[in-house]
Protein backbone atom coordinates (compact mmCIF):
# COMPACT_ATOMS: atom_id res chain seq x y z
CA UNK A 1 0.00 0.00 0.00
CA UNK A 2 1.14 3.18 -0.74
CA UNK A 3 1.30 5.46 1.85
CA UNK A 4 2.19 9.40 2.31
CA UNK A 5 3.28 11.81 5.18
CA UNK A 6 3.56 15.38 4.34
CA UNK A 7 5.54 18.30 6.70
CA UNK A 8 4.81 22.28 6.06
CA UNK A 9 6.14 24.92 7.49
CA UNK A 10 8.42 27.86 6.70
CA UNK A 11 11.52 28.45 6.03
CA UNK A 12 14.29 26.74 8.75
CA UNK A 13 11.99 24.90 10.46
CA UNK A 14 13.81 21.72 10.14
CA UNK A 15 11.49 20.23 7.29
CA UNK A 16 14.37 18.57 5.45
CA UNK A 17 16.59 17.32 8.20
CA UNK A 18 13.37 15.36 10.02
CA UNK A 19 12.44 14.65 6.66
CA UNK A 20 15.01 12.61 5.57
CA UNK A 21 15.47 11.14 8.59
CA UNK A 22 11.70 10.21 8.72
CA UNK A 23 11.87 8.96 5.34
CA UNK A 24 14.85 6.28 6.46
CA UNK A 25 12.93 5.22 9.24
CA UNK A 26 10.27 4.58 7.27
CA UNK A 27 11.71 3.32 4.18
CA UNK A 28 9.67 5.91 1.96
CA UNK A 29 11.09 8.30 -0.47
CA UNK A 30 12.17 11.92 0.44
CA UNK A 31 10.69 14.33 -1.80
CA UNK A 32 11.57 18.04 -1.34
CA UNK A 33 9.20 20.61 -3.06
CA UNK A 34 11.23 23.68 -2.16
CA UNK A 35 14.52 22.43 -4.26
CA UNK A 36 11.66 21.95 -7.04
CA UNK A 37 10.48 25.72 -6.71
CA UNK A 38 14.08 26.49 -6.45
CA UNK A 39 14.31 25.11 -9.40
CA UNK A 40 12.05 26.65 -11.43
CA UNK A 41 13.21 30.11 -9.90
CA UNK A 42 16.99 29.09 -10.69
CA UNK A 43 15.61 28.87 -14.74
CA UNK A 44 13.70 32.24 -14.20
CA UNK A 45 16.69 33.76 -12.71
CA UNK A 46 19.27 32.85 -15.41
CA UNK A 47 17.01 34.55 -18.02
CA UNK A 48 17.11 37.16 -16.18
CA UNK A 49 13.01 37.17 -16.27
CA UNK A 50 11.42 39.77 -13.21
CA UNK A 51 9.04 37.92 -11.10
CA UNK A 52 6.82 40.52 -11.59
CA UNK A 53 6.89 39.64 -14.90
CA UNK A 54 3.60 37.27 -14.88
CA UNK A 55 3.73 37.11 -19.26
CA UNK A 56 6.88 35.80 -18.96
CA UNK A 57 6.98 33.45 -16.51
CA UNK A 58 3.73 32.28 -17.85
CA UNK A 59 5.13 32.17 -21.37
CA UNK A 60 8.35 30.50 -21.04
CA UNK A 61 6.83 27.45 -18.48
CA UNK A 62 6.81 25.03 -21.45
CA UNK A 63 10.56 25.29 -22.12
CA UNK A 64 11.18 23.99 -18.19
CA UNK A 65 11.70 20.28 -17.46
CA UNK A 66 12.15 19.81 -13.64
CA UNK A 67 12.44 16.56 -12.69
CA UNK A 68 13.73 14.50 -9.25
CA UNK A 69 15.62 11.28 -9.27
CA UNK A 70 17.40 9.98 -6.36
CA UNK A 71 21.33 9.00 -6.22
CA UNK A 72 22.32 6.88 -3.28
CA UNK A 73 19.24 8.03 -1.14
CA UNK A 74 19.99 11.87 -2.12
CA UNK A 75 17.30 13.34 -4.09
CA UNK A 76 18.83 14.85 -7.56
CA UNK A 77 16.76 17.69 -8.98
CA UNK A 78 17.53 18.18 -12.49
CA UNK A 79 16.28 21.79 -14.15
CA UNK A 80 16.20 20.83 -18.12
CA UNK A 81 18.39 18.03 -17.65
CA UNK A 82 21.33 19.10 -15.57
CA UNK A 83 22.14 18.63 -11.94
CA UNK A 84 21.77 21.81 -10.32
CA UNK A 85 21.62 21.03 -6.08
CA UNK A 86 24.50 22.84 -5.64
CA UNK A 87 23.47 25.53 -7.67
CA UNK A 88 19.44 26.14 -5.36
CA UNK A 89 20.95 26.63 -1.86
CA UNK A 90 21.67 30.19 -1.38
CA UNK A 91 19.04 32.86 -0.42
CA UNK A 92 18.38 34.53 -3.94
CA UNK A 93 17.53 31.56 -5.11
CA UNK A 94 15.19 31.13 -2.64
CA UNK A 95 13.67 34.16 -2.89
CA UNK A 96 13.29 33.96 -6.30
CA UNK A 97 11.33 30.52 -5.68
CA UNK A 98 9.19 31.99 -3.42
CA UNK A 99 8.47 34.95 -5.77
CA UNK A 100 7.39 32.80 -8.77
CA UNK A 101 5.47 30.18 -6.47
CA UNK A 102 2.83 32.97 -6.25
CA UNK A 103 2.07 32.31 -9.93
CA UNK A 104 -0.56 29.81 -10.48
CA UNK A 105 0.68 28.19 -13.79
CA UNK A 106 3.98 27.54 -11.96
CA UNK A 107 2.13 25.86 -8.70
CA UNK A 108 0.01 23.66 -10.91
CA UNK A 109 3.20 22.08 -12.72
CA UNK A 110 5.04 21.55 -9.71
CA UNK A 111 1.64 20.39 -7.87
CA UNK A 112 1.08 17.47 -10.62
CA UNK A 113 4.50 16.40 -10.68
CA UNK A 114 4.51 16.31 -6.86
CA UNK A 115 1.30 14.33 -6.84
CA UNK A 116 2.81 11.93 -9.52
CA UNK A 117 5.41 11.11 -7.91
CA UNK A 118 3.52 10.41 -4.74
CA UNK A 119 0.94 8.04 -6.45
CA UNK A 120 4.40 5.90 -7.17
CA UNK A 121 5.62 5.43 -3.88
CA UNK A 122 5.77 5.84 -0.18
CA UNK A 123 6.55 9.17 0.62
CA UNK A 124 7.60 11.81 2.85
CA UNK A 125 6.84 14.77 1.00
CA UNK A 126 8.07 18.78 2.65
CA UNK A 127 6.78 21.67 1.65
CA UNK A 128 4.14 25.04 2.49
CA UNK A 129 0.99 23.19 1.06
CA UNK A 130 1.48 19.28 0.88
CA UNK A 131 -0.66 18.64 3.34
CA UNK A 132 -3.34 21.15 2.18
CA UNK A 133 -3.18 20.92 -1.65
CA UNK A 134 -1.10 18.31 -2.80
CA UNK A 135 -1.50 15.59 -0.49
CA UNK A 136 -4.96 16.02 1.32
CA UNK A 137 -5.70 12.29 1.77
CA UNK A 138 -1.97 11.77 3.55
CA UNK A 139 -2.07 9.76 7.10
CA UNK A 140 -0.13 11.75 8.38
CA UNK A 141 0.09 15.85 8.60
CA UNK A 142 3.33 18.18 10.62
CA UNK A 143 2.92 21.54 10.49
CA UNK A 144 6.73 22.34 11.74
CA UNK A 145 7.50 25.90 12.93
CA UNK A 146 10.39 27.56 15.31
CA UNK A 147 10.86 31.42 16.10
CA UNK A 148 12.50 33.58 13.74
CA UNK A 149 15.32 34.15 15.41
CA UNK A 150 16.33 29.93 16.02
CA UNK A 151 15.10 29.38 11.96
CA UNK A 152 17.14 31.87 11.09
CA UNK A 153 20.21 30.87 13.32
CA UNK A 154 19.84 27.21 11.51
CA UNK A 155 20.09 28.89 8.11
CA UNK A 156 22.93 31.02 9.06
CA UNK A 157 25.02 27.48 9.97
CA UNK A 158 23.72 25.48 7.42
CA UNK A 159 25.06 27.87 4.89
CA UNK A 160 27.65 28.31 6.72
CA UNK A 161 29.00 25.13 6.72
CA UNK A 162 28.61 25.14 2.82
CA UNK A 163 31.14 27.81 2.44
CA UNK A 164 28.59 30.49 1.63
CA UNK A 165 29.02 33.83 3.80
CA UNK A 166 26.23 35.95 4.52
CA UNK A 167 24.87 38.88 7.22
CA UNK A 168 22.60 37.29 10.27
CA UNK A 169 20.10 40.79 10.16
CA UNK A 170 20.15 40.35 6.20
CA UNK A 171 19.35 36.64 6.50
CA UNK A 172 16.66 37.24 8.92
CA UNK A 173 14.80 39.62 6.73
CA UNK A 174 15.16 37.37 3.98
CA UNK A 175 13.19 34.78 6.08
CA UNK A 176 10.69 37.05 7.33
CA UNK A 177 9.86 38.66 3.63
CA UNK A 178 9.82 34.92 2.89
CA UNK A 179 7.14 33.92 5.51
CA UNK A 180 4.72 36.84 4.71
CA UNK A 181 4.98 36.24 0.61
CA UNK A 182 4.54 32.30 1.38
CA UNK A 183 1.36 33.05 4.33
CA UNK A 184 -0.03 36.04 2.21
CA UNK A 185 -0.24 34.60 -1.37
CA UNK A 186 -3.58 33.56 -2.71
CA UNK A 187 -2.17 30.56 -4.45
CA UNK A 188 -2.33 27.74 -2.21
CA UNK A 189 -0.11 29.78 1.18
CA UNK A 190 1.60 28.42 3.61
CA UNK A 191 -1.30 27.15 6.18
CA UNK A 192 -1.88 24.14 8.66
CA UNK A 193 -4.12 22.05 7.57
CA UNK A 194 -7.24 21.23 9.85
CA UNK A 195 -5.59 17.86 10.39
CA UNK A 196 -2.01 18.79 10.81
CA UNK A 197 -0.31 17.91 14.04
CA UNK A 198 2.10 21.33 14.75
CA UNK A 199 5.43 20.15 16.23
CA UNK A 200 7.09 23.63 17.75
CA UNK A 201 11.20 22.21 17.07
CA UNK A 202 12.49 25.70 18.64
CA UNK A 203 13.32 23.91 22.12
CA UNK A 204 13.78 20.50 20.65
CA UNK A 205 16.37 18.87 18.92
CA UNK A 206 16.53 16.97 15.93
CA UNK A 207 15.99 13.68 17.54
CA UNK A 208 13.60 14.37 19.65
CA UNK A 209 11.55 16.09 16.59
CA UNK A 210 11.91 13.11 15.08
CA UNK A 211 10.68 10.79 17.76
CA UNK A 212 7.78 13.16 18.32
CA UNK A 213 6.96 12.79 14.55
CA UNK A 214 7.21 9.12 14.80
CA UNK A 215 5.31 8.54 17.76
CA UNK A 216 2.34 10.68 15.79
CA UNK A 217 3.20 8.13 12.57
CA UNK A 218 2.60 5.42 14.75
CA UNK A 219 -0.73 6.67 16.98
CA UNK A 220 -2.40 6.85 13.10
CA UNK A 221 -1.49 3.51 12.05
CA UNK A 222 1.42 4.16 10.13
O1 LIG B 1 11.49 25.05 1.45
P1 LIG B 1 12.35 26.01 0.63
O2 LIG B 1 12.93 27.10 1.43
O3 LIG B 1 13.37 25.28 -0.18
O4 LIG B 1 11.30 26.66 -0.44
C1 LIG B 1 11.63 27.71 -1.31
C2 LIG B 1 10.39 28.48 -1.70
O5 LIG B 1 9.55 27.67 -2.54
C3 LIG B 1 9.49 28.90 -0.54
O6 LIG B 1 9.83 30.16 -0.03
C4 LIG B 1 8.10 28.90 -1.13
C5 LIG B 1 8.19 27.92 -2.26
N1 LIG B 1 7.51 26.65 -1.96
C6 LIG B 1 6.15 26.60 -2.18
O7 LIG B 1 5.55 27.61 -2.54
N2 LIG B 1 5.48 25.43 -2.00
C7 LIG B 1 6.11 24.33 -1.59
N3 LIG B 1 5.41 23.19 -1.46
C8 LIG B 1 7.50 24.36 -1.34
C9 LIG B 1 8.18 25.56 -1.50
Amino acid sequence: MIRSIAIDGPAGAGKSTIAKKIAKQKGFIYVDTGAMYRAMGLYYMNKGVSPEDTEKIEGLINDIDVSISYENGEQVVSLNGENVNSKIRTPEVGSMASEVSTNGAVRKKMVSLQQQLAKTRSVVMDGRDIGTVVLPDAMVKIFLTASVDIRTKRRFDELKEKGIECDFEKLKKEIEDRDYRDIHRDNSPLKKADDAVEVDTSELNVDEVVKKILDIAESKGL
